[in-house]
C-alpha cells in the first residue's frame, strides 16, 4: 500500500506571488505518482523572497520552481547560477545540492522544445513579438540554435534592446504589416489574447497566412484567437501549454534525474486546465 507522504518524503514547490492558479504542482505531483517517488511539490505564495530562499536550505526543500515576479529578484540569493540564467537575466528553476542553491532556467528549452517538435529552427526567420522576460528566454534559446530572429514590439527602445541581445532585428508592432512576408515563424510572447481578453489579438490576422507555424505563450484560454486564425490560414499551431510543460519536464529531469512521464504530465495538466 503506498503510504506517501511521509518521514522521508522530498519536498519540492514553486515560489511565486501569486501562485494559487499555478499548474506546476499538477503536472510535478502526477509525474510522481506515476514514477511512485515519495515526494510533493506545493505552491508557496512569497512576498519575503530572502527569507523564503533561506528557508529552502533551512528545510531541505530538494527543489523550487521560480515565478512571477521572482524571476529575476531570485538570483542575489543562490550560491550559483549557470551560464544560460546568466545570459537570460532570471532564474525558474533551484536545485538544492545538499545546501548548495544552485540557479537555472528551463524556459527557454520549454519554448525551443515545443518548437522543434514541429520545424526545425536552423535558419528559421522568427518573428518574436513583446520584449519582455518569457521573449528574452526564447530568443537566446533560438539564438543558439540558429534562427534567424526579428523583435517586434508595442515599445521599440525595448524591441532594441532584446534585438542587440540576441544579434537579431527590431521594430515597433505596425511594421509587421510590411515585413511579415520574410518569415517563417510567429511567436507571441505578450499577455493579449490571455482570458478574460480572449478576443483580442496581437498582429492583424490577415498576415498570418505568411507563417509556417505559429505559436503563443498564452495558455488561458488554451486556442487563443492567434491561434485560431492561424489554424483557419493552414498555419502549424503551438499552444502555450507545451512550453509550459517542456519547461516543468526539464526541471523535473533535473530534480529527480530520470526522464519524466511526458504523456501523464501532459494529461494531468489538460485535465486541470479543463
Ligand atoms: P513576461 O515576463 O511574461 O514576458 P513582461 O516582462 O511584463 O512579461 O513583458 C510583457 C511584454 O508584452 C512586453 O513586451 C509588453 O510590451 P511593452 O514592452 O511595450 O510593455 C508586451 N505587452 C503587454 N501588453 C501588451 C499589449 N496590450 N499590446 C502589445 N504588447 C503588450
Amino acid at each position: 500500500m503506498n503510504m506517501y507522504p511521509n518521514a522521508t518524503t522530498d519536498i519540492y514547490g514553486i515560489v511565486g506571488h501569486p501562485v494559487g492558479h499555478s499548474l506546476s504542482p499538477v503536472m510535478h505531483n502526477s509525474a510522481f505518482r506515476i514514477l511512485k517517488i515519495n515526494a510533493v511539490y506545493l505552491a508557496f505564495d512569497v512576498t519575503n523572497l530572502e527569507a523564503a530562499i533561506n528557508g529552502i536550505k533551512a528545510l531541505g526543500i530538494k527543489g523550487v520552481s521560480v515565478t512571477i515576479p521572482h524571476k529575476q529578484a531570485v538570483i542575489e540569493f543562490l550560491d550559483e547560477i549557470d551560464d544560460m540564467a546568466k545570459r537570460i537575466g532570471a532564474v525558474n528553476t533551484i536545485i538544492n545540492r545538499d545546501g548548495i542553491l544552485f540557479g537555472t532556467n528551463t524556459d527557454w528549452l520549454g519554448g525551443v522544445r515545443a518548437l522543434e517538435e514541429v520545424i526545425e529552427l536552423k535558419d528559421k526567420k522568427i518573428v518574436i513579438i513583446g520584449a519582455g522576460g518569457s521573449a528574452r528566454a526564447i530568443c537566446i534559446g533560438l539564438k543558439d540554435r540558429g534562427a534567424i530572429i526579428h523583435i517586434a514590439n508595442r515599445t521599440v527602445s525595448k524591441a532594441k534592446e532584446l534585438a542587440l541581445l540576441c544579434g537579431g532585428s527590431f521594430s515597433g508592432l505596425k511594421e509587421l504589416d510590411e515585413i511579415s512576408s520574410e518569415f517563417d515563424i510567429l511567436i507571441n510572447t505578450t499577455p493579449v489574447g490571455m482570458y478574460p481578453k480572449h478576443n483580442e489579438i496581437v498582429i492583424d490576422p490577415k498576415l498570418l497566412s505568411n507563417f509556417n507555424v505559429v505559436m503563443d505563450i498564452v495558455y488561458s484560454p488554451v486556442e487563443t484567437l492567434l491561434l485560431k486564425e492561424a489554424r483557419k490560414r493552414g498555419c502549424k499551431t503551438i499552444t502555450g501549454l507545451k512550453m509550459l510543460l517542456y519547461q516543468a519536464i526539464a526541471q523535473f529531469e533535473l530534480w529527480i534525474n530520470q526522464l519524466a512521464p511526458i504523456k501523464e504530465m501532459e494529461k494531468a495538466l489538460l485535465k486541470a486546465i479543463g
